[in-house]
C-alpha cells in the first residue's frame, strides 16, 4: 500500500499573540518519508499535531489524499502517531498494548491476534508478547509504541522525536529499522526531529523549519550541497558550514581588513559559506593561525583565526602536523563556495 499525500495550505497557528506556524504551504509526498527538522521551539511538534488533529489551526487547510481533514477528529484522519515518551499501558502485556486500539475499534479475535502478531513481527518483538513494559529495555518499549501505531494499518505515520530517549548506539539501530519499516509498509511518514543525522539518513525530503517558516524543503543531498539560506547552511553539517561576511569586487571576495579569501565574480557585500572539509591547507592562499586542534581518528578538526579575527573550523586529513599558534595557509576552492545575501540570508546564485 502506498500512503496518501499530505497537502498543507497556508496552515497558520498562534498561541495567544505569539505566531508559531506562519502560513505554511507544502505537499508531503504520498508514501514518502518526510523529516521536519529545526531547532527547539521552531514549531515542529505544533505542525505535526495539526496534521494529527491534536491541535486546531487558526487558519488554512490540510488535505490527506483527497479529504480535507482540518475539522475532523484525530480518529477519522487515518493517522497513527508515535511520541518520544512511548506512554505504554504499564499493566498490559506487549500484546495488550499493541492490540488495544484494535480492541477499542471492535476488531475481533482471531483477526486481532493475527494483526498484533504481524505488527510485532515487523518490529522484531515476536518473542516478547507476554511481557509487561517494565520487563522491556528502552529500545523494546519504543518498538512496542511503533507496533501499536502500525497495527492499525494507518495511511499516515507520524513520529515526534521517537528516538530522543535512546542511547546513541540504539538510535543508530532504530534508524536502520525505521528505514526498513518504511520500505515494508509504504505509509506516508512524517518524522519530527532536531537531530540532523536522523534527518539526513532517514528522509526522502527534509523540511527545515525556522521560527514557524520553511527555510528549505528538499532532498538531503540538496540541503547539504545547495543550502537555500545561511540558516540552513549553518544548521546542517557537523561542524556546520563556516559563514564569513565579505565584500566582492574586481573578481575577488575580501574580508573587511582587505584579506583576499577567494576568487568570485560577485560584486558587493555577501556572506561567504565554506564547509570545514572543503578548506585546503597548503602553500597558496592566505594566512591563518591555529588556535585549537582535536585529533578525531578519522580526521583532525582545527579552529583557526583569520587576520581579521574571524574563527574558521577546518577538517583536515589525519597526519597533518599542526599545533596551536602555528601559522598555516588556507585556500578556499572556488567550486566549494556558497554565497548568501547578508540582508535576507537567501542563497545568491553566482554567475
Ligand atoms: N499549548 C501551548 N501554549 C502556548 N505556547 C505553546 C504551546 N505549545 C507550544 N507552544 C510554543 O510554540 C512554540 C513552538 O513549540 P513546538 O511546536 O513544541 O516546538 P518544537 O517541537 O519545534 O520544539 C514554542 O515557542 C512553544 O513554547
Ligand atoms: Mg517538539
Amino acid at each position: 500500500m502506498r500512503g496518501d499525500a499530505i497537502h498543507l495550505d497556508a496552515v497558520t497557528k498562534s498561541f495567544g499573540a505569539t505566531p508559531v506556524i506562519d502560513a505554511i504551504t507544502a505537499t508531503l509526498g504520498g508514501g514518502e518519508f518526510t523529516v521536519i527538522l529545526g531547532p527547539s521551539g521552531c514549531g515542529k511538534s505544533t505542525l505535526l499535531n495539526m496534521i494529527a488533529g491534536l491541535e486546531r489551526l487558526n487558519s488554512g487547510k490540510i488535505r490527506i489524499g483527497v479529504r480535507e481533514v482540518q475539522d475532523l477528529p484525530p480518529k477519522d484522519r487515518g493517522c497513527a502517531m508515535v511520541f518520544q515518551n512511548y506512554a505504554l499501558y504499564p499493566h498490559m502485556t506487549v500484546e495488550g498494548n499493541i492490540g488495544y486500539a484494535l480492541k477499542v475499534a471492535g476488531v475481533r479475535q482471531p483477526e486481532r491476534s493475527r494483526r498484533v502478531a504481524e505488527a510485532a513481527r515487523v518490529v522484531e518483538l515476536g518473542g516478547l508478547l507476554d511481557r509487561r513494559p517494565s520487563e522491556l529495555s528502552g529500545g523494546q518499549r519504543q518498538r512496542v509504541a511503533i507496533a501499536r501505531a502500525i497495527v492499525r494499518e494507518p495511511r499516515v505515520l507520524l513520529f515526534d522525536e521517537p528516538l530522543s530517549n535512546l542511547d546513541a548506539k540504539l538510535r543508530h539501530g532504530m534508524r536502520m529499522e525505521l528505514s526498513q519499516l518504511h520500505r515494508t509498509i509504504g505509509a506516508t511518514t512524517v518524522f519530527v526531529t532536531h537531530d540532523q543525522v536522523e534527518a539526513m539518513t532517514l528522509a526522502d525530503k527534509v523540511m527545515i523549519l525556522n521560527k514557524g517558516r520553511i527555510e528549505q524543503f528538499d532532498t538531503p543531498h540538496a540541503i547539504y550541497y545547495r543550502p537555500a539560506s545561511s540558516f540552513v547552511a549553518g544548521f546542517i553539517g557537523a561542524p556546520p558550514m563556516n559563514l564569513l561576511p565579505v565584500t566582492g569586487g574586481g573578481g575577488v571576495l575580501r574580508l573587511d581588513d582587505g584579506t583576499e579569501l577567494a576568487r568570485n565574480p560577485h560584486e558587493g557585500p555577501a556572506i561567504l559559506g565554506i564547509r570545514p572539509e572543503k578548506i585546503s591547507i597548503g602553500d597558496k592562499g592566505f594566512a591563518a593561525r591555529v588556535v585549537y586542534r582535536e585529533d578525531l581518528g578519522s580526521h583532525t578538526a582545527i579552529v583557526a583565526r583569520l587576520s581579521g579575527g574571524q574563527e574558521v573550523q577546518v577538517a583536515t586529513p589525519i597526519g597533518m602536523h599542526l599545533d596551536p599558534a602555528d601559522t598555516i595557509t588556507f585556500d578556499f576552492p572556488q567550486d566549494h563556495l556558497h554565497l548568501f545575501d547578508p540582508a535576507t540570508g537567501l542563497r545568491l546564485e553566482t554567475p
